[in-house]
């Protein structure tokens, strides 16, 4: 049978991302360090970008479960000097038990998984985050309980973690309000693809309207820090601050999945005030990690 790969949420059903929101708040609550279910297994974690949370989280979780992470940049391997994906794939996965990428294109990881004999981990791609989504539903579910019938505004651009939200809002079904800038939107067959819970904005304002979560991201990813100045007055009206959070329930939270830039597109007052919860975010990128791990590698 071909191993069961995490490319994108839509990989999962509803009834399993709820499961993997449970465990992660349970291996969160008690940590037990006999519990080593990925003992002697090993991770290869391939990063063609930058990371701190997501390289720290992969490679702490497997030490928790008693495995190993091997982390690789094209930089260092044959990748980088044109060896083929898939014959990388072939050879990378015939040497240890789950692979994680972190890619330019999205189909660099889809062509991994295709030829990997092990699980493939999407760690970030251009286009998509989905590790993300798990950490931050976790995050809200803790906070808030279940997401179901609730409102999440997405202010800013519509990325790889913007893609990631209107896929979690089809699987976990809530509504998500997006604004974007001309130019700037998510990809329109996305936003087709999950039906009416998706509903876009002119205004950041607008959309922040009734929301029970608000979240955003940087203007200018990586690997588009050439359009930074651009972005920049592209996305002047679409910082969340507190116009913003006022517009939204009084018990609204904040999320980011950072790094963030205070002043650009989160205030500094929002980013370290009350409503914000990016700092259990980013921890439970972890937490959620470790169950998504023991998911995929462990036969149940
Ligand atoms: N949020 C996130 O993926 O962070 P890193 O880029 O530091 O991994
Ligand atoms: N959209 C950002 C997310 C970083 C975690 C980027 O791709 O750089």
């Amino acid at each position: 049978m071909p191993p069961r790969h995490f490319i994108s949420l839509l990989d999962i059903s509803s009834s399993e991302f709820r499961a993997l929101i449970n465990r992660a708040i349970a291996l969160k609550q008690h940590r037990n360090p006999d519990y080593q279910p990925l003992k002697g297994q090993v991770l290869g974690m391939i990063f063609e970008k930058s990371s701190t949370r997501t390289r720290v989280s992969f490679e702490a979780g497997m030490a928790h479960f008693g495995g190993h992470a091997i982390f690789l940049s094209p930089r260092d391997t044959q990748l980088g000097r044109g060896e083929p994906i898939e014959d990388s794939a072939k050879v990378i996965s015939s040497m240890v038990d789950c692979l994680m990428l972190r890619t330019f294109k999205h189909e660099t990881v889809e062509t991994f998984a295709k030829y990997s004999s092990v699980p493939v981990i999407n760690g970030l791609t251009d286009d998509q985050h989905p590790c993300q989504l798990l950490a931050d539903m976790q995050t809200y579910f803790e906070a808030r309980g279940d997401i179901q019938g609730k409102t999440v505004a997405w202010i800013g651009d519509g990325n790889n973690m913007c893609h990631s939200y209107i896929h979690a809002a089809a699987v976990l079904d809530f509504t998500l309000h997006i604004a974007s800038p001309d130019g700037y939107r998510p990809d329109p067959n996305t936003v087709a693809a999950a039906g009416k819970r998706i509903r876009c904005f002119d205004s950041a304002l607008a959309a922040a309207k009734n929301a029970d979560l608000i979240v955003t991201d940087v203007w200018a990813s990586m690997g588009q820090e050439d359009e930074q100045k651009q972005r920049v007055i592209a996305f002047k009206d679409y910082q969340v601050n507190s116009e913003i959070m006022a517009a939204a329930h009084r018990d609204a939270l904040f999320m980011h999945c950072l790094p963030a830039h205070r002043g650009e597109e989160v205030s500094a007052d929002v980013m370290d005030g009350p409503q914000s919860i990016v700092f259990a975010e980013a921890e439970n990128r972890l937490h959620s990690q470790k169950a998504l791990l023991e998911f995929l590698l462990c036969a149940k």
